[in-house]
């Protein structure tokens, strides 16, 4: 699994609970042995603990090769600095399925603290499908005060320590 940031952040090393800004990277993880690239956004730092979270759907083919294989590492670049940071551990997928009531409370929290637009387009076609045009997006209504629909999903990754 690597991320690598195609945002600037900030021009001097911070220590990495204090980069809650980050938007895009790029991941892979290795499903069957091969690698796989993928960029995805960073949504902070799961409370009181260093796991990053990234917002996904459940329908999209990266979670049945973390299920496989839940290794990762993530690769963030900040391009002002020239700075990189490797940060390996390990996925947890978090979905509608778990029987965890903590982590369930934390998807939930995840899928709150994204916008309405980010959580409607859960609710669209799955991904991969290929669209004639934006008109299935327009067509998608979502209540702010639902809870998470059954596509939302959400990555954890526990940083290796040391
Ligand atoms: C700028 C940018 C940000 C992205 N952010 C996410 C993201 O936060 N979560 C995600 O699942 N996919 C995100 N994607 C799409 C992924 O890179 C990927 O194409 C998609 O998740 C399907 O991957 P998969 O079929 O290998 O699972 C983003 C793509 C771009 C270009």
């Amino acid at each position: 699994f690597q991320l690598v940031s195609s945002h600037t952040i900030s021009p001097v090393p911070l220590p990495l609970d204090t980069l809650t800004d980050g938007r895009s990277f790029q991941a892979t993880v290795g499903a069957a042995g091969r690698p796989a690239n993928r960029t995805v956004v960073f949504r902070g730092f799961q409370e009181q603990c260093d796991k990053i979270q990234i917002n996904t759907d459940a329908r999209s083919n990266k979670i049945g090769e973390i299920r496989e294989w839940p290794l990762g590492e993530i690769c963030w670049y900040f391009t002002d600095s020239w700075e990189q940071f490797r940060i390996s551990g390990i996925i947890d997928v978090i979905d509608g399925s778990s029987l965890d009531p903590a982590k369930l409370q934390q998807r939930e929290k995840a899928w709150f603290a994204s916008s309405v637009k980010s959580r409607s387009q859960y609710l669209g076609q799955s991904p991969g499908v290929p669209v004639a045009n934006d008109d299935h997006i327009k067509d998608v209504h979502i209540d702010p005060s639902a809870g998470p629909v059954d596509a939302y999903c959400l990555l954890t990754l526990d940083p290796e320590k040391g």
